[in-house]
């Protein structure tokens, strides 16, 4: 399901023993800029939460947050960010657990955010991720994301993420339609900033049906 090895969670264990590579100290840009300009509704999942700036950054804008990971040292370490961030201006929680079944994780969610779970899975785990969400998520609600839109082809990196493919897997056909879709770059501690995608995806509401294709 992801190229993380036979056992992911011990993987992203090990990077939390020192500083993770991806963790920036803020929300990656060109995702705070899309949440900004589309402000999500409701209560806000984080999947795959990493040490919790961008819940923490939601949550300082009236956003009530659950941020979810399955890396207990990241979510230690997302709880201390959260108590000495200040400003709070809704409830912030992170849990530990696994944000591959987000609608385990509570129903009626009005958005989920993701910044960088999404790319970790290959084609069949994004295919359940994305049925999960469509569960997980209200009438209306908001799937955003941001990828990687390069392929490494290493062991451990993410996978490519293309416009194409968001536009098939969260089309109107399966309820879904692309709110918005647009380039970004992924930052990093180590290394230059790599091309990225990012998206906001809609729950099409059941008294706005997507048009039937032709
Ligand atoms: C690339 S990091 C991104 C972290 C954070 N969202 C950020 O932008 O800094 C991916 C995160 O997903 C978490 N993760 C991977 N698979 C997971 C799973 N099945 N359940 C919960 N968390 C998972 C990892 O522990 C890691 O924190």
């Amino acid at each position: 399901m992801s190229r993380f090895g036979p056992d992911p969670r011990a993987f992203f264990d090990t990077i939390y023993e020192g500083e993770a590579p991806w963790d920036i100290g803020a929300p990656q840009p060109g995702l705070a800029r899309l949440l900004e300009e589309l402000p999500p509704e409701g209560r806000v999942l984080d999947l795959g939460c990493g040490t919790g700036d961008l819940a923490i950054w939601l949550a300082q804008r009236g956003h009530p947050v659950l941020g979810v990971d399955f890396a207990e040292a990241a979510v230690v370490e997302a709880r201390a960010r959260a108590a000495r961030a200040g400003s709070l201006r809704a409830p912030l929680e992170f849990e530990v657990g696994d944000a591959t079944r987000p609608a385990q994780l509570g129903r009626g969610f009005g958005a989920v955010v993701d910044s960088g779970f999404y790319h970790l899975f290959d084609e069949a785990g994004r295919e359940a991720l994305a049925a999960e969400l469509a569960l997980a998520l209200a009438p209306g609600g908001r799937y955003y994301l941001q990828a990687f839109a390069l392929e490494f082809e290493m062991e451990n990196t993410p996978m490519q993420v293309s416009e194409a493919e968001l536009r098939t897997r969260f089309g109107p056909g399966r309820g879904w339609q692309v709110v918005a879709v647009r380039e970004a770059e992924f930052l990093s501690r180590v290394a230059p900033p790599v091309p990225a995608i990012a998206a906001c995806l809609g729950r099409v509401t059941p008294d706005r049906p997507a048009p039937r294709p032709a």
